[in-house]
This record gives structure tokens, sequence and C-alpha cells, in this order.
């Protein structure tokens, strides 16, 4: 069993000192009220402060753990008991300063769940190289976009504090967690600990601690950040040239995953003078076997990219490493970086479904339900493929129910005059795109009561094309239509 940072016993007191006090996101929230909650995201304390000068267990705790004051060694003594102080101090919780006592680790409140994490001290100073990310943008991320029905077992690859095995815990019957650092297992093991969860945590490079082992639901949000081979930063770099660890999970996949079964995981990839970036991402799943959906959420230009990664690791000001970094960019023709989600599914087909793709637009969250909605879709129409989806037109198609047209029109002098015609979704993943004339009345007709083939002589008629030739160019666009959500069988 992976020790964690205090004894177990000396969990379960920090866990009720932790309800005792009210340390819970209600507690909290009562205690400091919306606003504050909203200016602490922000990295504003100031409303935090003034709400908790009171003294009182909760307010100690609020005080130290979210705004990272100092406070009196006898409130944090009476904040922390029954956990003794002496033993805080020696697991690393806490340590002591001049003028009383101050957090070590950040003791995060998310969701239902309390998250320890080192403290984030972007610049203010630089990081250890083993530093355990706290819950972040990236976390929130890949949390959002997984898929969360209910799966045997699950495997969190990287699981630094443990947040995405928390998650898993939600809906899987057995949660596996691994990471390099022995240190993260740790912080890992402790949050499993302090939540009541029993997770299987185990370190390694990679999928080597689970070599031979298959599971229903893979998860990770790796050290993805691209660059020449560093292991500099544990959170950050994964010790692989270029995009090197997201193709490596991807060529995992088939191995690591039971029938049916999914992987998703945050990625970074590159962007090469001269290459479709999806070509070269696709090439990381041909040959899988694996169903695959790979959307491009952001796109980066390289020296923003440097900077960025550089200050999130508080990396002191170094003109020199941030040119070697560029240089590599340079050198390996690398334009833009681009940064998504890929979602892999094992399934035993030989047509696999794969599709690489931008969606930049803002979407309705969480992400993970209409990722599983988006395979549900391509097995419904993988059954329908044959004969280039002419069976899709015997079915009975419905338009998606917040489905919106919105027309364009230009004005020629006497009239105006429709030109372009787009539909919309305006809830899950919000696809736009344009139609014409003959989709337009395709998705118009789809009223799920009738099948698409009882309206191809009407519409032949109106546009003047003979029928066989308007239902081999109407299946293709169903099947587009039927892809993007917004048409769904009745
Ligand atoms: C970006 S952090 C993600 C932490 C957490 N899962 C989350 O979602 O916030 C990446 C994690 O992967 C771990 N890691 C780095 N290289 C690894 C490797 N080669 N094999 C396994 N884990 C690795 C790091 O120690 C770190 O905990």
């Amino acid at each position: 069993m992976m020790q964690g940072l205090l004894p177990a016993g000396d969990v379960a007191r920090l866990r009720e000192a932790l309800e005792t006090a009210g340390y819970t996101p209600p507690g909290i929230g009562a205690r400091i009220g919306p606003a504050a909650v909203d200016a602490v995201r922000r990295n504003d304390f100031r409303p935090l402060l003034k709400a908790t000068t009171d003294g009182d267990r909760l307010a100690t705790l609020i005080r130290v753990f979210i705004a990272g004051h100092t406070e009196p060694a006898p409130a944090v003594t009476a904040a922390l008991a029954p956990l003794p102080l002496e033993r805080a101090l020696a697991a690393g919780l806490v340590e002591a300063a001049a003028d009383g006592v101050r957090a070590t680790v950040d003791l995060d409140v998310y969701h239902d769940w309390w998250i320890l994490s080192d403290v984030d001290a972007s610049g203010v100073r630089p990081m250890r190289p083993d530093h355990v990310l706290g819950v972040g943008n990236a976390a929130s991320t890949l949390a959002g976009a997984t898929i969360r029905r209910p799966v045997r077992t699950a495997l969190d690859l990287g699981t630094g504090c443990g947040v995405q095995a928390l998650h898993l815990s939600g809906h899987a019957r057995a949660v596996t967690a691994t990471d390099v650092s022995p240190r993260a297992l740790r912080f890992a093991a402790t949050t499993a600990a302090l939540n009541g969860e029993d997770w299987e945590l185990l370190e390694g490079d990679l999928v080597r601690p689970v070599a031979g082992r298959r599971f229903d639901l893979v998860v990770s949000n790796p050290p993805f950040v691209v660059g020449p081979a560093s292991t500099r930063y544990a959170y950050r770099d994964s010790g692989r040239a270029g995009d090197g660890i997201c193709a490596e999970l991807a060529a995992a996949a088939p191995t690591l995953l039971t029938e049916g079964g999914t992987m998703q995981y945050l990625a970074n990839w590159l962007h090469v003078s001269g290459r479709d970036w999806r070509e070269r991402v696709r090439e990381w799943v041909d040959g899988t076997g694996c169903d695959a959906w790979i959307i491009q959420r952001d796109v980066s230009d390289p020296v923003d990219y440097v900077n960025l990664w550089r200050r999130d690791a508080s990396e002191p000001a170094d003109p020199a490493r941030a040119g070697e970094w560029l240089d590599w960019f340079d050198a390996n023709r690398v334009e833009a970086v681009g940064f998504g989600v890929v979602t892999l599914r094992r399934r035993g087909r030989d047509d696999p479904a794969v599709r690489v793709e931008e969606l930049a637009q803002t979407v309705e969250p969480p992400l993970g339900e209409a990722v599983a909605e988006w395979f549900d879709r391509w097995d419904w129409l993988a059954d329908r493929r044959s004969d280039g989806y002419a069976p899709l037109l015997s079915e009975r198609l419905r338009r998606a129910p917040d489905l919106r047209l919105t027309q364009h029109a230009g004005h020629d002098g006497e009239d105006w005059t429709v030109d372009r015609q787009v539909l919309a979704l305006t809830g899950g993943l919000r696809w736009a795109e344009e139609v014409d004339p003959v989709a337009l009345a395709l998705v118009s007709g789809a009223d799920g009561k009738s099948p698409a083939r009882d309206q191809l002589a009407v519409l032949a008629a109106a546009f003047d094309v003979p029928e066989a030739a308007l239902a081999a160019t109407a299946a293709p666009v169903l099947a587009s239509m039927v892809e993007r959500g917004f048409l769904l069988p009745a």
C-alpha cells in the first residue's frame, strides 16, 4: 500500500478536524460568501481575509489553506485538533514561520472533496522539479470531457494530486492511478484516504506499471508540453521530444483497453510547416484499430507557448533557456502548437471511425456526455454505412430540438435574396454549418415520422434532378448531419 504524507490514524484526525470546523464547500461558502469565492478564483484574497477575522477554527483553516496566510500557532493548533500540530509539522502540511504557522501544502476543497497538492507559488519562487499540481484549468478540462458512464475498471495515468481519480471514483468500481513521481503518489494516497477512497496506486513510467492489464476507461492529463526532450518539471515535461508522449499514449490504447473501452487524454501537438496537423495527429491512431475523435480546442504561436510554460513553472529569467526551446521549434519547422482532447475507443470492427478536427467554439459544459453521444451516433451510422449510406434513407430522422436556422440575405437593388443559410445547435457542442438548399430541405423534412426516402420524389421535382442522383447525394449529407448531431435517429 502506498504511504501517504500522514499515517492512516492522522489522516482520520485531519478529516475530523476539517469536518468539525466546517471546512467543506458549503461551510466555506456560507462563511465567506459568493463574492469572496469569486474573488479567490481570480487570486484576490482581500474579501476572504475580511470575512475571516473571527479567529475561530474555520476562519483559521481558511486563512491558512486558502489564503496562504501565517496564523498564530495556538489558533492553528486548535483548528487542526485532534491532529496534533507537531504531527502536521512533521508531515509537511504546515511549517513554522517567524510569526506563527503557515501552510506548505494546498488543502483545496473541490466539488465535495478535499485535495492535497503543492502550494501554487507561481511568480513567487521557482517550482521544485517534482511539484505536485493542484486542480488547474487543464485538470478541469479533462474532468469535464471525460465520459461519466458507469465502468468496472478505470485508470488515471499521471495522477498527481489525484483529481481525475476522485472523479473516476464516482462511476468506476475500481480505480488504479499511476505516476512516475513517488512524491505525487504520496499526495494522491493522502487525497484518497482523506476522502475515504481506496485506489490502487502504482509508481512508474506511463503504462509500464500496468503492463498486460486492461481497463474500461483510461484518462490522462499527461505532461504534454512539447519541445526538446526534458524532465525538468514532472508535471509538464515527459522526457520525450516533441509530442512523443501523446503519440505513445495513442499507441498504447489497443493493449490497455478492454473491448469497447475508452481512453481520453489531453494533448499538445506540433503544427509542422508543410504538413496538415490533422494528418500528423491521425498517424498516432492509424494502426491502433481504435475509433478516434480528436478535437483541437486551441492553437498557440511558439513564442507565446514557450513564454506561457516558462511562466507557469516560474522558471528563472534565462533568455538562453527560452532560446534553446525556440531553436528546437525552428529546427523542427514547428509553426504552432495545438491543444486538444483525444478520445480513443477500442472496438472489434475493421472500419474504425477516425475524425481529427477543430472544435474552436465555446461548448456547453460538460463535454463528456457530448463525446459519448458522438460515439453512439458513430455506432449507429456504422451499421448503415454500406452503399454510400443508402440504408439511412429508410430511417426516420428528427431534427435536434435545439437546432436553429440563420439566414443571411443580400439586397440586389430590388429585393433581399437569401445567399447563406447556417444551421446551428444552441446547446451541447454548438456546431454551426452552412447548408445548401437541398440539405436544408432534408433537415426541414426530418420530422421523425417518415423516412427521408419519402421526400426524395418531391425534392427531385423541386430541384429538377433525377431521383436516383438525389438519393446518392442526400445519403452522405444525412450521415454528416447525424454525425454533427443536427439530425437524430427518431
Ligand atoms: C499535468 S500533471 C496532471 C496531474 C493530475 N492528473 C491532473 O489532472 O491535474 C502530470 C502528472 O504526470 C506525472 N508524470 C510525468 N511524467 C510521467 C510519466 N512518464 N509517467 C507517468 N506519470 C508521469 C507527473 O508527475 C504529474 O503528476
